[in-house]
């Protein structure tokens, strides 16, 4: 555990590197950004009715991705930084709720929420137990939390991580698929599904899917009810 000042400064590092970000992030990073929001989106499964929480949604343009296939949904976005959530807000205007917060205090009600995503956000959370109980909070029972980010079992990641880690302190860590399942199982979540997958030479992803309160004998109910089928 953190102590709460070093919390603060840890918690400024990021707040400073996405104040700088912001402005040229979309450009920056499109490529991969449209990348990690198909191969995400490709991975999904939801009512249309849905209530959707997009968790450091960043810039929104997963939300807008969201939004533009699925109408019905009921979008919101939470993001720490201010002038992320700035650009959010001007590609989305009404069609998500957008609020400033932490995934270690997520402001939303308990069960409040049928998926949650959380696309290349993994890698800044200092204490990822807490904001997985705060993911598990905020889940309806059965609902489902999709973690897309960078897996640490591609070598290209393990030496950016090694990099990022002595360079740049908003990066905290990226994790093996082995080590992503045991956080997820850790908070009481069960594990559907792990795909690991490169998106370029570089960057190798994970995508995790897991389930609130989710039995041995609901696992096969939700199957059968037209749930994801389980691969592999
Ligand atoms: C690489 S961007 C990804 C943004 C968006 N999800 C996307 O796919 O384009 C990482 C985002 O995570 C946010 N972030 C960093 N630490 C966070 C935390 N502890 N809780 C929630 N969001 C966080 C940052 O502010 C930033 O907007």
């Amino acid at each position: 555990m953190w102590s709460p000042e070093k919390r603060d400064n840890l918690r400024r590092a990021v707040l400073a590197e996405y104040a700088r970000l912001a402005p040229h992030y979309d450009r920056r990073w499109f490529s991969y950004v449209a990348a990690t929001s198909r191969e995400t989106l490709r991975r999904l499964s939801f009512e249309p009715t849905a209530r959707l929480l997009d968790l450091g949604c960043g810039t929104g343009a997963f939300l807008s991705a969201l939004a533009l296939s699925n109408p019905g949904a009921s979008l919101g976005g939470v993001d720490p930084s201010p002038q992320m959530l700035a650009v959010a807000r001007k590609r989305l205007g009404r069609l998500a709720t957008l609020i400033r917060g932490w995934a270690e205090a997520i402001p939303f009600a308990d069960e409040s929420v049928d998926l949650i995503v959380c696309c290349s956000v993994f890698h800044y959370i200092r204490n990822p137990s807490v904001a997985l109980k705060e993911m598990t909070r905020v889940l309806r029972p059965l609902g489902t939390l999709v973690i897309t980010d960078w897996c640490a079992d591609y070598r290209a990641c393990r030496i950016c991580d090694f990099f990022l880690r002595t360079f740049n302190r908003a990066h905290f860590r990226m994790y093996h698929e082995r080590e992503c399942h045991a956080l997820l199982e850790a908070s009481g979540l069960t594990v559907i599904d792990i795909e690991r997958y490169k998106i370029n030479w570089l960057w190798g992803l994970m995508t995790a899917t897991a389930q609130k309160g989710f039995g041995p004998y609901q696992k096969y109910d939700r199957l059968s009810c037209g749930g994801r089928e389980r691969r592999g």
